[in-house]
């Protein structure tokens, strides 16, 4: 292991490469297994879901496995996280996952294609093989207010994760770049500045929940997906925050207590835009909007901060 490159962050992250890490004992997390990555073999017809954590990962996941669907009949009731797995969280020994469908046991490298991922890699890290520009990227961001404050409930709500105290607390640990995926700013900048190199579309959580059947519509497009109105219609209907918390193939729930503690949230928490402004003060709101000019000044990135935004 690249000793200076590896900073252990705290019980429960570690920093290695430019990023930041769970420590999760059931994961086959190590910095070796995260060098390997870059030299994962891609096949043409892999699609990749990058995000930064608490952008909507799961939420693309459910879609995309969606669009999917008819690809794995066999697949039909196996969880998202079965279907379309995180390439770093290599669930090798299905520690999180008891059940067994057709999918959970087979390696990574020989899933049928074609092959779906997760991931919250920063694109320095991510495999090679994605430069050919053949294999497909979605690369999905929320505006990182809301990002932040959903982290901040998660990672008090997931045992494994320290607690954070408040939300001062929180803001320096995402403004310094102390949670999983690193630093938001470097993971945006990262993958935006060398969209060219890759087969790549973007879109946000707020355009998704502003118009889910348009943004479901665009990813059949660049996935190549030609299916009926009627199947988007029921995609969109099962990808809604009600139905999918409900989703016992999506909603994570076969998540033991003692991985996340329900009685401290869930992963299905609000899915609104603006929940940012019931949790910082005006002081440390302001705080953050100077860091973020300062950071994305040279980016023409737009984000949508305010529920009013989507509603109108
Ligand atoms: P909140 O904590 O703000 O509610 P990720 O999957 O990247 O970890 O992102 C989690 C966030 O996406 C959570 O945000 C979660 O509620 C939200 N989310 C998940 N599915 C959603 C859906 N169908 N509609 C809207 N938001 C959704």
């Amino acid at each position: 292991m690249a000793q200076q490159e590896y900073k252990r962050l705290s019980d429960s992250l570690f920093a290695y490469k430019g990023s930041v890490f769970p420590v999760y004992d059931e994961y086959e997390l190590t910095t070796e297994y995260i060098d390997s990555l870059e030299d994962f073999s891609i096949r043409d017809d892999d699609v990749f879901a990058v995000t930064f954590p608490k952008s909507g990962t799961v939420w693309t996941q459910r879609i995309v496995t969606l669009i999917y669907e008819e690809d794995f009949p066999e697949g039909k009731d196996s969880y998202t996280y079965d279907l379309m797995p995180w390439l770093e969280y290599l669930d090798k020994d299905n520690n999180y996952n008891k059940q067994r469908s057709p999918f959970s046991s087979q390696s990574y490298s020989t899933r049928p294609s074609p092959r779906l991922f997760c991931t919250h890699l920063q694109h320095h890290l991510a495999p090679k093989g994605l430069r050919e520009r053949k294999a497909k990227v979605i690369y999905v961001m929320r505006n990182p207010k809301d990002a932040m404050v959903s982290y901040f409930h998660y990672s008090n709500m997931v045992t494994q994760l320290e607690n954070l105290e408040n939300f001062d607390e929180m803001m320096d640990k995402f403004l310094a770049g102390q949670m999983i995926g690193g630093s938001w700013f470097d993971h945006v900048r990262g993958w935006y500045t060398n969209q060219d190199k890759y087969n790549i579309l973007f879109l946000s959580y707020e355009e998704m929940s502003k118009d889910l059947r348009s943004a479901v519509v665009r990813l059949c497009e660049f996935l190549g997906k030609n299916l009926s109105d009627a199947t988007v219609d029921r995609i969109v209907e099962r990808a809604t925050f009600k139905n999918m918390s409900r989703d016992p193939a999506a909603n994570y729930d076969f998540l033991p207590e003692d991985i996340n503690d329900h009685s401290k949230g869930t992963f299905f928490r609000k899915g609104t835009t603006g929940d940012w402004k019931n949790s910082l003060t005006v002081a440390q709101s302001e705080r953050f909007d100077r860091v973020f000019q300062e950071k994305m000044k040279d980016l023409p990135l737009k984000f949508i901060w305010d529920t009013a935004e989507i509603h109108g």
